[in-house]
C-alpha cells in the first residue's frame, strides 16, 4: 500500500527521501512523487510509475539540494494511476503540498463544498481535499491549520504536510493509518514503515490515533486533541542488513530461506523444559482456558489461511469449537461474540484495517483477545491484550511466506496450551509435540535443499493456464495457501480443493494434462486421498506429488513427487508449504513476473 517517507535536517532531503521510499517499495505501488522546500519555494515531481521514473525526471529536471522534503509512493484507491493523481497535492494556491495514505471518506462532500467556495481540483483523488482545505485554515501555523483540517476528515489516514510558509516544518497526522516518526541529532524523519528508517536513526515513536507530530531540526512535538503530549520512543532492534536482499535474487526468495531461522526464534524460546510458557506470555492459565468456551479467528489471506490450520488444530487439541472468519467479512456481520470467546486476530503487519477494525469489535464485545503479529509497536500489536509475535524478522516480498510458517508455529503452540490446561491432550502427546516442533526448523532446511528438483516441478507448471491444488484435513488448508501464492505472484489461475469435493462439481475442470498438486501428509486421511488422486488420474491430469507418507502409497499416483520429510501430521503443514513457495516462486520467474511487487498487489492493507 502507498509510502510515505520526509526528513528535516541537513542532510539531502531529495536522497533520504528517495532512499527511504525505496525501502518501502515493497508495499506495492503504482505512482510516485515527492516535493522538496527549496529557496522559499515548493518543487514537485511527480509521476505514474516506478521510483526510477521519479529518478530519471529529477535529475533530468536538476532538483538540487534541499533540506525539507516529504515524498510519496501511491498505490490507486480514487482515480487511475496518472501523473495527475500520482501525491504529493497542492491545491490551487501551491502554497501547501500534502502526501497521504489512506481513504478520505467523505472527500465528495468536502470536493462539493469546496468548489462552490470557488477550489479548482486538478486530479481525481480523496487527497487532494486537504491542500485546499489547508488554504482555508492557515492563519501562519501549520501545525494548527493541519489539527483544525483533520476535524473536518472522514476515514482512515495518515498524512504529511509542507508549507511553502514555513521552511523549518514539517507536519504529520495519524488517523487509523500507521505512521512512524524517527528522532535524529538535529534532522528528524518520518516514515509510513519501519525499514524506511532503519539507515538513519532506531529511535522511534509510533504515532496513535489522533496525534499530531510537528518536526523541525530542533526536535518533534507531540501534540492529541489540541494538547501537547509525551510520547515513548522505541527502541528498533531490526537489523538494516535483514531488509536487504542479502544476495538473493528477491526479497521472497531469501524470506522463503530464512524459515528456518525465523521459526527457531519464534518456537525455541516458548518452550522451556519441554513446557510451553504461553500462560505467562500471553494469559493462557489454566483457569483462563477452562472458561474458554468458543475460539474465534479472524484475519485476512494468507494469515487467514493460518487461522484455518489453527482451527484444525485448538479443535484436535483442544476440543473446542473454533470459527474462522475473513476480517472484511466479519466487520460488517455483527458477529455473535460473547465475553467467553477467545478471539486470536493474526496479522504480519499488524495494519491491516480489515483485521484491526475486527479486533475492536471483539474488544468492545469484551472478548478475550489474543492477537499474533510480526511488528512490534504495530496497530494490532498495541490495541491487543495479549499479543504472541512471531519473529520472523521484516517481510519485504508482497507474498507472504516466513510470516505464514510463523503464524502457524504461533498457533500450534496456542492450541498445546489450550489442550494442555484443559486436559484434552495428554502431556505425553503434549511433550512429543513440542519436541517435534523443535525440530521443524531442521525439517524445513532438509526441503530447502531439495530446491532444484522443486524447480523443476514448477517449470512444469510454469505455462499451464490454470493448477489445482488438493488435500484432506489439514492438507487442505495448505493447500489453500500453496494456490493462493501461484495466483499472486505467478498470475496462474490456481484453485485449492478439498479433496473429497471435487467430484461436486469442480471435477468437471479437469481435464488432460490438467496439473494437480496432491498433499499426502495426513496419514490417517491417505486411503481416501489415494482414491481421489485415482479419480483426477482417470481424467488425464498430471498429478504433482507433496507426501511423506510410504513411498509406495503414491508410486503409481504421480507424474513427479517431492518426497517431504516424516513428521506428526499435526505439524506437516509447517514443513509442506515450503515446496508450495518455491513452486510458486521459481513458477513466477520463469514467466518473467515481478516477484516480489506482483501487479495490483500491496503488502499492508490499509484500506477496507
Ligand atoms: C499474501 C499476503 C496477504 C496477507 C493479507 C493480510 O501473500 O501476504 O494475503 O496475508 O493481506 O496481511 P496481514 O497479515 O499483514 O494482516
Amino acid at each position: 500500500m502507498c509510502g510515505i517517507a520526509g526528513y528535516i535536517g541537513a542532510r539531502s532531503a531529495q536522497e533520504v527521501v528517495l532512499d527511504g521510499l525505496r525501502r518501502l517499495e515493497y508495499r506495492g505501488y503504482d505512482s510516485a512523487g515527492l516535493v522538496l522546500h527549496k529557496n522559499g519555494k515548493l518543487h514537485l515531481e511527480k509521476y505514474a510509475g516506478r521510483l526510477s521514473v521519479l529518478e530519471g525526471h529529477i535529475h533530468k529536471n536538476g532538483l538540487g539540494a534541499a533540506h525539507l522534503g516529504v515524498g510519496h509512493t501511491r498505490w490507486a484507491t480514487h482515480g487511475a494511476p496518472t501523473d495527475k493523481n500520482a501525491h504529493p497535492h497542492m491545491g490551487c494556491g501551491g502554497k501547501f503540498a500534502v502526501v497521504h495514505n489512506g481513504i478520505i471518506e467523505n472527500y465528495a462532500k468536502l470536493r462539493g463544498e469546496l468548489r462552490s467556495r470557488g477550489h479548482e481540483f486538478y486530479s481525481e483523488t480523496d487527497t487532494e481535499v486537504i491542500p485546499h482545505l489547508l488554504e482555508e485554515a492557515y492563519e501562519g501555523d501549520l501545525g494548527a491549520a493541519v489539527a483544525k483540517v483533520a476535524k473536518r476528515l472522514q476515514g482512515a489516514y495518515a498524512i504529511a504536510v509542507v508549507a511553502e510558509d514555513d521552511p523549518h516544518t514539517l507536519v504529520a497526522y495519524r488517523q487509523y493509518s500507521p505512521l512512524i516518526i524517527g528522532l535524529g541529532e538535529g534532522e528528524n524523519f518520518l516514515a509510513s514503515d519501519i525499514p524506511a528508517l532503519l539507515p538513519y536513526t532506531r529511535r522511534t515513536v509510533v504515532l496513535e490515533d489522533g496525534d499530531l507530530a510537528i518536526l523541525t531540526t530542533e526536535g518533534v512535538r507531540f501534540f492529541n486533541d489540541g494538547e501537547q503530549v509525551e510520547k515513548k520512543i522505541l527502541h528498533v532492534t531490526w537489523d538494516e542488513v535483514a531488509a536487504e536482499k542479502g544476495g538473493f535474487s528477491h526479497f521472497m526468495l531469501k524470506e522463503i530461506h530464512e524459515q528456518p531461522r525465523a521459526l527457531r526464534d519464534t518456537i525455541s524460546p516458548r518452550i522451556i523444559a519441554g513446557r510451553t510458557n504461553l500462560a505467562t506470555e500471553i494469559g493462557l492459565t489454566k483457569e483462563v482456558a477452562s472458561s474458554i468456551r468458543r475460539v474465534v479467528v479472524v484475519a485476512c489471506g494468507t494469515a487467514y489461511h493460518a487461522g484455518l490450520v489453527g482451527k484444525n488444530l485448538i479443535e484436535q487439541m483442544a476440543r473446542l469449537s473454533v470459527e474462522v472468519d475473513i476480517a472484511s467479512e466479519f466487520r460488517y456481520r455483527e458477529p455473535v461474540l460473547d465475553p467467553e470467546d477467545l478471539v486470536i486476530i493474526i496479522s504480519q503487519s499488524g495494519e491491516t484495517a480489515d483485521t484491526l477494525a475486527a479486533l475492536r469489535e471483539a474488544k468492545r464485545q469484551k472478548c478475550r483477545v489474543v492477537a499474533i503479529t510480526n511488528v512490534v509497536g504495530s496497530s494490532v500489536a498495541r490495541e491487543s491484550e495479549h499479543v504472541l509475535y512471531t519473529m520472523a524478522g521484516p517481510e519485504i516480498a508482497v507474498a507472504s511466506t516466513k510470516a505464514y510458517t510463523t503464524q502457524l508455529a504461533a498457533v500450534t503452540l496456542i492450541a498445546i496450551e489450550l489442550g494442555l490446561a484443559r486436559g484434552t491432550l495428554s502431556s505425553a502427546k503434549a511433550e512429543q509435540l513440542l519436541s517435534d516442533l523443535l525440530q521443524i526448523p531442521a525439517l524445513v532446511e532438509e526441503v530447502l535443499l531439495q530446491s532444484d528438483y522443486i524447480r523443476d516441478v514448477a517449470l512444469c507448471l510454469a505455462q499451464s493456464e490454470s493448477v489445482f491444488f488438493i488435500g484432506r484435513g489439514l492438507d487442505y488448508s495448505v493447500a489453500l495457501e500453496g494456490a493462493l501464492k501461484l495466483k499472486e505472484i505467478s498470475y496462474i489461475h490456481a484453485e485449492a480443493y478439498a479433496a473429497g469435493e471435487l467430484k461436486h462439481g469442480t471435477l468437471a475442470l479437469i481435464t488432460p494434462n490438467t496439473p494437480v498438486v496432491c498433499l499426502f501428509t495426513q496419514t490417517h486421511l491417505q486411503e481416501k486421498m489415494v482414491s481421489n488422486v485415482e479419480v483426477v488420474r482417470a481424467r488425464g491430469a498430471k498429478t504433482f506429488v507433496l507426501s511423506n507418507c510410504h513411498p509406495q502409497v503414491t508410486a503409481s499416483l504421480h507424474d513427479m513427487e517431492i518426497r517431504l520429510p516424516a513428521i506428526d501430521p499435526l505439524l506437516a503443514p509447517i514443513v509442506a508449504v515450503v515446496p508450495m513457495q518455491l513452486i510458486a516462486f521459481f513458477a513466477a520467474v520463469a514467466r518473467g513476473a515481478d516477484v516480489d511487487k506482483p501487479r495490483n498487489l500491496a503488502k499492508s492493507v490499509t484500506v477496507e
